[in-house]
Protein backbone atom coordinates (compact mmCIF):
# COMPACT_ATOMS: atom_id res chain seq x y z
CA UNK A 1 0.00 0.00 0.00
CA UNK A 2 1.04 3.66 -0.42
CA UNK A 3 2.32 6.13 1.89
CA UNK A 4 2.82 9.91 2.20
CA UNK A 5 5.53 10.84 5.11
CA UNK A 6 4.78 14.51 5.51
CA UNK A 7 7.12 17.02 8.01
CA UNK A 8 5.14 19.66 9.08
CA UNK A 9 6.50 23.02 9.84
CA UNK A 10 3.94 25.51 11.31
CA UNK A 11 5.78 28.01 12.15
CA UNK A 12 4.85 31.41 13.49
CA UNK A 13 1.36 33.64 13.49
CA UNK A 14 -1.29 32.27 11.18
CA UNK A 15 1.25 29.83 9.81
CA UNK A 16 -0.59 27.45 12.45
CA UNK A 17 -3.95 27.52 11.61
CA UNK A 18 -3.51 27.68 7.90
CA UNK A 19 -1.46 24.54 8.53
CA UNK A 20 -3.84 22.59 10.05
CA UNK A 21 -6.62 23.27 7.68
CA UNK A 22 -4.75 21.95 4.83
CA UNK A 23 -3.84 18.78 6.87
CA UNK A 24 -7.55 18.34 7.35
CA UNK A 25 -8.06 19.03 3.74
CA UNK A 26 -4.82 16.58 2.95
CA UNK A 27 -6.57 13.64 4.74
CA UNK A 28 -10.22 14.28 3.57
CA UNK A 29 -8.53 13.93 -0.03
CA UNK A 30 -6.52 11.11 0.12
CA UNK A 31 -7.48 7.18 -0.91
CA UNK A 32 -8.08 5.35 1.86
CA UNK A 33 -4.91 2.77 0.79
CA UNK A 34 -2.70 5.96 1.48
CA UNK A 35 -1.15 5.67 5.24
CA UNK A 36 -0.55 9.32 6.01
CA UNK A 37 2.21 9.76 8.66
CA UNK A 38 3.09 13.78 9.63
CA UNK A 39 5.57 14.56 12.24
CA UNK A 40 5.12 18.00 13.64
CA UNK A 41 8.72 20.58 13.90
CA UNK A 42 8.48 22.45 16.41
CA UNK A 43 10.87 26.04 14.88
CA UNK A 44 10.23 29.69 14.23
CA UNK A 45 9.95 32.58 16.78
CA UNK A 46 8.57 30.83 19.81
CA UNK A 47 11.71 28.00 19.38
CA UNK A 48 14.16 30.63 18.83
CA UNK A 49 12.95 33.13 22.51
CA UNK A 50 13.06 29.46 23.91
CA UNK A 51 16.16 28.08 22.95
CA UNK A 52 17.96 30.62 20.82
CA UNK A 53 18.23 28.12 17.76
CA UNK A 54 16.50 28.33 14.36
CA UNK A 55 17.37 25.34 12.66
CA UNK A 56 19.13 23.15 14.46
CA UNK A 57 21.86 20.20 12.50
CA UNK A 58 19.63 17.36 13.96
CA UNK A 59 16.27 18.78 12.87
CA UNK A 60 17.70 19.60 9.46
CA UNK A 61 18.73 16.12 9.13
CA UNK A 62 15.55 14.35 10.49
CA UNK A 63 13.62 16.64 7.82
CA UNK A 64 15.26 14.78 5.06
CA UNK A 65 13.69 11.76 6.33
CA UNK A 66 10.27 12.23 4.46
CA UNK A 67 8.50 12.72 1.38
CA UNK A 68 7.84 16.46 1.58
CA UNK A 69 7.70 19.24 3.80
CA UNK A 70 4.67 21.37 4.73
CA UNK A 71 5.36 25.51 6.29
CA UNK A 72 3.07 27.36 7.60
CA UNK A 73 4.88 30.72 7.80
CA UNK A 74 7.83 32.37 9.35
CA UNK A 75 8.23 35.78 11.22
CA UNK A 76 7.71 37.16 13.75
CA UNK A 77 8.24 41.09 14.86
CA UNK A 78 9.46 39.96 17.85
CA UNK A 79 12.66 38.52 16.59
CA UNK A 80 15.18 40.82 14.61
CA UNK A 81 14.60 40.62 10.83
CA UNK A 82 16.14 38.15 9.32
CA UNK A 83 16.92 36.01 12.07
CA UNK A 84 14.56 33.22 10.96
CA UNK A 85 14.48 34.36 7.31
CA UNK A 86 18.09 33.17 6.62
CA UNK A 87 18.51 31.20 9.81
CA UNK A 88 15.13 28.72 8.83
CA UNK A 89 13.69 29.59 5.67
CA UNK A 90 16.14 30.45 3.62
CA UNK A 91 18.95 27.78 5.49
CA UNK A 92 16.08 25.21 4.18
CA UNK A 93 15.58 25.99 0.31
CA UNK A 94 19.31 26.08 0.35
CA UNK A 95 20.17 22.78 2.36
CA UNK A 96 17.92 21.25 0.49
CA UNK A 97 18.81 22.43 -3.11
CA UNK A 98 15.42 23.76 -3.49
CA UNK A 99 16.80 25.43 -6.50
CA UNK A 100 12.79 25.31 -8.99
CA UNK A 101 10.34 27.72 -6.50
CA UNK A 102 7.03 27.30 -8.61
CA UNK A 103 4.29 30.02 -8.44
CA UNK A 104 1.26 29.43 -9.92
CA UNK A 105 -1.25 32.40 -10.56
CA UNK A 106 -4.97 31.60 -11.66
CA UNK A 107 -7.41 33.77 -11.87
CA UNK A 108 -10.39 32.24 -10.09
CA UNK A 109 -13.75 32.63 -10.00
CA UNK A 110 -15.40 35.80 -8.05
CA UNK A 111 -12.07 37.01 -6.36
CA UNK A 112 -11.48 40.77 -5.60
CA UNK A 113 -8.85 41.83 -8.24
CA UNK A 114 -8.68 44.53 -10.47
CA UNK A 115 -8.49 42.09 -13.00
CA UNK A 116 -12.14 40.60 -12.60
CA UNK A 117 -13.96 39.84 -16.02
CA UNK A 118 -10.39 39.74 -17.80
CA UNK A 119 -9.64 36.71 -20.23
CA UNK A 120 -8.63 33.64 -18.56
CA UNK A 121 -5.02 34.12 -16.68
CA UNK A 122 -3.01 31.00 -15.81
CA UNK A 123 0.93 31.78 -15.78
CA UNK A 124 3.53 29.95 -13.61
CA UNK A 125 6.45 32.02 -12.40
CA UNK A 126 9.58 29.88 -12.39
CA UNK A 127 11.76 31.19 -9.80
CA UNK A 128 15.27 30.41 -9.15
CA UNK A 129 15.53 29.59 -4.88
CA UNK A 130 18.99 29.00 -4.21
CA UNK A 131 21.30 31.63 -6.04
CA UNK A 132 21.16 35.36 -6.79
CA UNK A 133 20.95 37.80 -3.87
CA UNK A 134 19.31 35.89 -1.53
CA UNK A 135 23.52 34.09 -1.05
CA UNK A 136 24.37 36.49 1.61
CA UNK A 137 27.38 37.23 -0.04
CA UNK A 138 28.15 41.14 0.73
CA UNK A 139 29.13 43.25 3.70
CA UNK A 140 29.42 46.65 5.47
CA UNK A 141 32.12 48.85 5.41
CA UNK A 142 32.87 51.64 8.12
CA UNK A 143 29.19 50.51 9.38
CA UNK A 144 26.79 53.05 11.22
CA UNK A 145 29.22 56.02 10.00
CA UNK A 146 28.46 58.28 7.92
CA UNK A 147 30.79 57.05 5.23
CA UNK A 148 29.41 53.42 5.44
CA UNK A 149 29.28 50.96 2.24
CA UNK A 150 27.20 47.95 2.11
CA UNK A 151 27.14 45.46 -0.87
CA UNK A 152 24.80 42.40 -1.85
CA UNK A 153 26.45 40.61 -4.01
CA UNK A 154 24.09 38.38 -6.45
CA UNK A 155 25.45 35.26 -7.17
CA UNK A 156 24.83 33.58 -10.78
CA UNK A 157 26.24 30.36 -12.21
CA UNK A 158 25.88 29.06 -15.23
CA UNK A 159 25.29 25.55 -13.25
CA UNK A 160 22.17 27.36 -11.50
CA UNK A 161 20.55 29.10 -14.06
CA UNK A 162 20.96 26.28 -16.84
CA UNK A 163 19.40 23.82 -14.07
CA UNK A 164 16.34 26.35 -13.57
CA UNK A 165 16.54 27.38 -17.04
CA UNK A 166 15.88 23.93 -17.96
CA UNK A 167 12.85 23.20 -15.81
CA UNK A 168 10.98 26.32 -17.04
CA UNK A 169 11.51 24.48 -20.72
CA UNK A 170 9.97 21.58 -19.81
CA UNK A 171 7.35 22.81 -18.07
CA UNK A 172 6.28 25.36 -21.02
CA UNK A 173 6.77 22.37 -23.43
CA UNK A 174 4.07 20.70 -21.22
CA UNK A 175 1.32 23.17 -21.34
CA UNK A 176 -1.23 23.95 -24.13
CA UNK A 177 0.32 27.29 -24.84
CA UNK A 178 3.93 26.31 -24.90
CA UNK A 179 5.60 29.88 -24.11
CA UNK A 180 8.30 30.66 -21.89
CA UNK A 181 9.50 34.22 -20.95
CA UNK A 182 12.66 35.45 -19.36
CA UNK A 183 11.95 38.05 -17.03
CA UNK A 184 15.58 39.93 -15.69
CA UNK A 185 17.57 43.46 -16.62
CA UNK A 186 20.09 42.82 -18.75
CA UNK A 187 20.35 46.23 -19.47
CA UNK A 188 21.97 47.34 -16.34
CA UNK A 189 22.78 43.92 -14.64
CA UNK A 190 25.12 43.08 -17.53
CA UNK A 191 26.93 40.41 -16.15
CA UNK A 192 24.21 38.67 -15.03
CA UNK A 193 22.15 39.56 -17.17
CA UNK A 194 24.04 38.34 -20.48
CA UNK A 195 24.32 35.03 -18.49
CA UNK A 196 20.86 34.08 -17.91
CA UNK A 197 20.03 35.51 -21.65
CA UNK A 198 22.76 33.24 -23.27
CA UNK A 199 21.76 30.31 -21.15
CA UNK A 200 18.30 31.06 -22.22
CA UNK A 201 19.03 31.46 -25.88
CA UNK A 202 20.79 28.17 -25.62
CA UNK A 203 18.70 25.60 -23.67
CA UNK A 204 15.98 26.52 -26.04
CA UNK A 205 17.28 25.36 -28.97
CA UNK A 206 16.49 22.01 -27.54
CA UNK A 207 12.93 23.31 -27.21
CA UNK A 208 11.97 24.23 -30.71
CA UNK A 209 7.98 24.14 -29.69
CA UNK A 210 8.44 26.69 -26.81
CA UNK A 211 7.90 30.18 -27.95
CA UNK A 212 10.62 32.33 -25.92
CA UNK A 213 10.59 35.76 -25.08
CA UNK A 214 12.48 38.13 -22.81
CA UNK A 215 11.41 41.14 -20.85
CA UNK A 216 13.06 43.18 -18.30
CA UNK A 217 11.38 43.32 -14.81
CA UNK A 218 10.28 46.90 -14.35
CA UNK A 219 8.08 46.06 -17.76
CA UNK A 220 7.36 43.06 -16.99
CA UNK A 221 5.70 44.31 -13.78
CA UNK A 222 3.51 46.96 -15.95
CA UNK A 223 2.19 44.11 -18.12
CA UNK A 224 1.60 41.69 -15.17
CA UNK A 225 -1.03 44.17 -14.47
CA UNK A 226 -2.07 45.54 -18.40
CA UNK A 227 -1.91 42.22 -20.15
CA UNK A 228 -1.78 39.52 -17.95
CA UNK A 229 -2.85 37.12 -19.82
CA UNK A 230 0.24 37.17 -22.10
CA UNK A 231 2.33 34.95 -19.58
CA UNK A 232 2.27 31.20 -20.13
CA UNK A 233 5.55 30.17 -17.93
CA UNK A 234 8.09 33.09 -16.29
CA UNK A 235 11.56 32.07 -15.41
CA UNK A 236 13.31 34.75 -13.20
CA UNK A 237 16.07 35.20 -10.52
CA UNK A 238 15.52 34.62 -7.17
CA UNK A 239 14.78 38.41 -6.14
CA UNK A 240 13.03 39.61 -9.71
CA UNK A 241 10.90 36.28 -8.39
CA UNK A 242 10.12 37.21 -5.22
CA UNK A 243 8.80 40.36 -6.04
CA UNK A 244 6.78 39.54 -8.82
CA UNK A 245 4.76 36.64 -7.19
CA UNK A 246 3.57 38.89 -4.60
CA UNK A 247 2.06 41.37 -7.66
CA UNK A 248 1.08 37.98 -9.44
CA UNK A 249 -0.69 37.24 -6.47
CA UNK A 250 -2.23 40.61 -5.70
CA UNK A 251 -3.84 40.72 -9.55
CA UNK A 252 -5.16 37.50 -9.54
CA UNK A 253 -7.32 37.16 -6.08
CA UNK A 254 -4.85 38.37 -3.16
CA UNK A 255 -2.17 36.66 -1.25
CA UNK A 256 -4.42 34.84 0.31
CA UNK A 257 -5.08 32.63 -2.74
CA UNK A 258 -0.86 32.11 -3.66
CA UNK A 259 0.63 29.12 -3.31
CA UNK A 260 4.04 27.69 -3.86
CA UNK A 261 6.60 24.99 -4.22
CA UNK A 262 10.03 24.66 -3.37
CA UNK A 263 11.21 22.22 -5.39
CA UNK A 264 14.33 20.04 -5.36
CA UNK A 265 13.31 17.98 -8.91
CA UNK A 266 16.02 15.56 -8.88
CA UNK A 267 14.08 13.54 -6.11
CA UNK A 268 17.60 14.03 -3.50
CA UNK A 269 16.40 16.02 -1.42
CA UNK A 270 12.34 16.63 -0.12
CA UNK A 271 10.23 19.45 -1.77
CA UNK A 272 8.67 22.29 0.47
CA UNK A 273 5.31 23.58 0.17
CA UNK A 274 4.21 26.73 1.48
CA UNK A 275 1.79 29.61 0.90
CA UNK A 276 3.24 32.73 -0.37
CA UNK A 277 2.33 34.77 2.40
CA UNK A 278 3.89 35.32 5.79
CA UNK A 279 2.70 34.99 9.27
CA UNK A 280 0.48 38.17 9.51
CA UNK A 281 0.49 38.61 13.17
CA UNK A 282 -1.83 41.28 12.78
CA UNK A 283 -4.52 38.97 12.45
CA UNK A 284 -3.10 35.49 13.99
CA UNK A 285 -5.68 34.08 16.24
CA UNK A 286 -8.48 35.96 14.75
CA UNK A 287 -9.64 33.41 12.55
CA UNK A 288 -9.62 35.56 9.92
CA UNK A 289 -6.30 34.01 8.07
CA UNK A 290 -7.79 32.61 4.61
CA UNK A 291 -6.19 28.88 4.10
CA UNK A 292 -6.73 28.58 0.60
CA UNK A 293 -3.35 29.08 -0.15
CA UNK A 294 -1.75 26.76 2.26
CA UNK A 295 -4.35 24.25 0.73
CA UNK A 296 -3.82 24.98 -3.06
CA UNK A 297 0.42 24.33 -1.59
CA UNK A 298 -1.09 20.77 -0.41
CA UNK A 299 -2.13 20.73 -4.41
CA UNK A 300 1.15 20.76 -5.23
CA UNK A 301 2.45 18.83 -2.91
CA UNK A 302 0.14 15.90 -4.21
CA UNK A 303 0.99 16.79 -7.45
CA UNK A 304 5.00 17.01 -6.88
CA UNK A 305 4.40 13.44 -5.45
CA UNK A 306 2.47 11.70 -7.90
CA UNK A 307 -0.87 12.22 -6.63
CA UNK A 308 -2.19 13.91 -9.77
CA UNK A 309 -6.22 13.07 -9.40
CA UNK A 310 -5.98 14.64 -5.94
CA UNK A 311 -4.13 17.26 -6.79
CA UNK A 312 -6.62 18.40 -9.67
CA UNK A 313 -9.41 17.68 -6.84
CA UNK A 314 -8.18 20.39 -4.45
CA UNK A 315 -7.85 22.98 -7.09
CA UNK A 316 -11.43 22.47 -8.55
CA UNK A 317 -12.95 22.40 -4.92
CA UNK A 318 -11.24 25.56 -4.37
CA UNK A 319 -13.07 27.05 -7.84
CA UNK A 320 -16.28 26.29 -6.91
CA UNK A 321 -15.72 27.24 -3.45
CA UNK A 322 -14.55 30.90 -4.47
CA UNK A 323 -17.47 31.09 -6.98
CA UNK A 324 -19.86 30.51 -4.07
CA UNK A 325 -17.95 32.45 -1.68
CA UNK A 326 -20.12 35.38 -0.59
CA UNK A 327 -17.82 38.27 0.40
CA UNK A 328 -20.64 39.59 2.67
CA UNK A 329 -20.30 37.13 4.89
CA UNK A 330 -16.94 36.15 6.12
CA UNK A 331 -15.96 32.80 6.75
CA UNK A 332 -13.60 32.16 9.65
CA UNK A 333 -10.17 30.24 8.74
CA UNK A 334 -12.04 26.72 9.70
CA UNK A 335 -15.01 27.04 8.19
CA UNK A 336 -12.89 27.32 4.76
CA UNK A 337 -11.05 24.00 5.81
CA UNK A 338 -14.20 22.20 6.52
CA UNK A 339 -16.01 23.27 3.10
CA UNK A 340 -12.96 22.63 1.23
CA UNK A 341 -12.67 19.36 3.21
CA UNK A 342 -15.80 18.22 2.22
CA UNK A 343 -16.04 18.66 -1.15
CA UNK A 344 -12.76 17.05 -1.66
CA UNK A 345 -13.69 14.19 0.37
CA UNK A 346 -12.73 10.33 -1.45
C1 LIG B 1 8.82 34.52 0.16
C2 LIG B 1 9.26 35.39 1.30
C3 LIG B 1 10.71 35.06 1.63
C4 LIG B 1 11.53 35.34 0.40
C5 LIG B 1 11.26 35.79 2.86
C6 LIG B 1 10.40 35.60 4.07
C7 LIG B 1 12.69 35.38 3.15
O1 LIG B 1 9.09 36.73 1.00
O2 LIG B 1 8.77 33.30 0.33
O3 LIG B 1 8.46 35.05 -0.90
O4 LIG B 1 11.98 36.47 0.21
O5 LIG B 1 11.75 34.41 -0.37
MN1 LIG C 1 8.14 37.08 -0.92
Amino acid sequence: SRSLNLAVIPGDGIGQEVVAQGLKVLASVLPQDVKLETKEYDLGAQRWHRTGETLPDAELDSLKNHDAILLGAIGDPSVPSGVLERGLLLKLRFAFDHYVNLRPSKLFPNTATPLAGRPDIDFVVVREGTEGPYTGNGGSLRTGTPAEVATEVSVNTAYGVERVVRDAYERADSRPRKKLTLVHKNNVLVYAGHLWKNIFDKVGQEYPEVSTDYLHVDAATIFFVTQPERFDVIVTDNLFGDILTDLAAAVTGGIGLAASGNINPTGAFPSMFEPVHGSAPDIAGTGKADPTATILSVALLLRHLGFEAEAVRIEEAVSADLAERDGATARTTDQIGDALAVRVAS
